[in-house]
């Protein structure tokens, strides 16, 4: 069997939960490559609702191996709180669970750095982001100063790593912020840090070893992005983006795993668009069509609650997924919430400067005021919510899927017409055949 990474397409809360929890039990192990507990994953199955935030969406299949591979930044309360959740959810994450020992460690101060320094930013430079530390552990990473789970392990290296990480920013702070920022107190951080360490100590190992030699034995590995090609920190709407490399090429440097390893990516996209957070949208309908689709869409954030800016479908930004990750197929979640419309208004270019742009700009400016050119689709204007059969789809939903195929020039796989893992329709002779065997 092949292994396979599911990728957002778009702003991320694309669907991903639901389609790797949908693909997962073809496979033997499900990695998380990136991002941190700023992620949420939904997925739906047996009336109940499971939000995953850093262990992957394979964990509620019950008894498959979950990996959360070095490129991922781990706040340890926050996942030992996803484990009691699930506990109490009647999923027991026992011996499914391996942290890598690389993974670059959440403290406290990173969150509170985010989150004054989006309380102190302008309004225009705001990220907006969901202030869980993410940004500042990755500039630790980059800045060679944080601290990985290996070193959680060892006790007097971590009490000197955290005396001297808690004192830096604190005065970081102080400088930064003064008068607004709490001073931490090493000597807690480091009490609290090393207890969590105790309890997440039968998780860590070296995974890259782990992942090889398990596919090595032959097992396949599926692998789960987080956010969206366009939250990239180096193809995304910089600086409107996440601090990880959300592309499919990241689960390389995020696993310890070469890219000859893997067979196949599969983007997720919304058959419409969303963002949370800031930055530019060019499809954004800040009006009443764009509520329509938030209500109908659910669409609030998983992790904040935020309620998420909504707008049309952007071939553009499809197109440019296509191409930054190599999509070999994908996955069009969301159908259901299309039903009620006549028409489907979707973007086919932009105009900008006077000129029509057909790739998606690099530009800060470009990307901010770039104009969508519309092309009005028909609506099927009947319930698709729940059909799990492609030929029982209206012929105009079939043929939204088609549009979104043609001009993005990637098959679609599936398509998803609910939250539920059976709401899916799989379409007939594509190459999930082969990566699914058929299955
Ligand atoms: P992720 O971050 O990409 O995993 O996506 P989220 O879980 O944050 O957001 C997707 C939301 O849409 C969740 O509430 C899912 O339960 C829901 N969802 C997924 N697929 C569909 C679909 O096809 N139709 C509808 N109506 N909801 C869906
Ligand atoms: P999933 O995996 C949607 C957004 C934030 C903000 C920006 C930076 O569920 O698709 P950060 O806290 O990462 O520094 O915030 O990225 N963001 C997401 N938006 N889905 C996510 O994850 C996101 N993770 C981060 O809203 O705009
Ligand atoms: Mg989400």
């Amino acid at each position: 069997m092949p292994n396979i990474a599911v990728v957002g397409t778009q702003w991320g809360d694309e669907g991903k939960g639901k389609i790797v929890d949908l693909l997962a039990h073809h496979f033997q192990i499900i990695a998380r490559f990136q991002g941190g507990h700023n992620a949420g994953h939904t997925v739906v199955h047996d009336g109940k609702t499971h939000f995953l935030h850093l262990i992957p969406s394979g964990m509620v299949r019950g008894n498959l191996l979950c990996v959360i591979g070095n490129g991922v930044v781990v706040d340890p309360e926050a996942l030992l709180g996803e484990i009691e959740r699930l506990r109490q959810a009647g999923i027991d994450v026992g011996d499914n669970l391996k942290i890598s020992e690389r993974c670059q460690v959440i403290f406290p101060y990173h969150g509170a750095r985010d989150s004054v320094s989006e309380d102190a930013a302008a309004d225009k430079a705001r990220i907006g982001t969901t202030r869980r530390g993410i940004g500042p552990t990755y500039e630790g990473k980059a800045a060679r100063t944080g601290i990985r789970m290996v070193d959680l392990l060892e006790s007097d290296l971590l009490r000197e790593l955290v005396e001297r990480n808690v004192d830096r920013n604190n005065r970081i702070m102080a400088c930064l912020y003064p008068g607004q920022a709490a001073v931490l107190d090493a000597k807690k951080v480091f009490e609290d840090y090393r207890v969590m360490a105790g309890k997440l100590e039968r998780y860590i190992c070296d995974t890259s070893l782990y992942l090889h030699q398990r596919m090595v034995a032959g097992e396949s590995v599926l692998f789960e992005g987080a956010q969206g090609t366009q939250l990239d920190v180096d193809h995304g709407t910089f600086p409107f983006v996440t601090s990880s490399n959300t592309v499919a090429a990241g689960l390389g440097s995020g696993c310890g795993v070469g890219p000859t390893r893997i067979n196949g990516v599969l983007g997720v996209i919304k058959a419409y668009s969303t963002r949370v957070g800031a930055g530019p949208f060019p499809t954004e309908q800040d009006n009443e069509e764009g509520a329509l689709i938030r209500e109908r869409g659910g669409e609030f954030g998983t992790t904040t609650g935020r309620p998420r800016r909504c707008g049309w479908f952007d071939v553009v930004v499809g197109r440019y997924a296509v191409r930054v990750n190599g999509l070999d197929a994908l996955a069009v979640t969301m159908l259901d919430v299309l039903d009620e419309f006549e028409e489907i208004p979707v973007c086919t270019g932009y105009q900008y400067k006077g000129k029509l742009i057909k790739e998606f700009p690099s530009s800060r400016q470009a990307q901010a005021e770039a104009e969508p050119v519309w092309e009005r689709l028909p609506g099927w204007k009947c319930r698709t919510r729940g059909i799990s059969s492609y030929a029982e789809m209206p012929q105009a939903a079939r043929d939204y899927l088609d549009f979104i195929a043609e001009n993005l020039e990637c098959q679609v796989v599936l398509a998803s017409t609910g939250p539920e893992r059976d709401s899916t329709a799989r379409l007939p002779g594509t190459v999930l055949d082969s990566w699914l065997g058929g299955n």
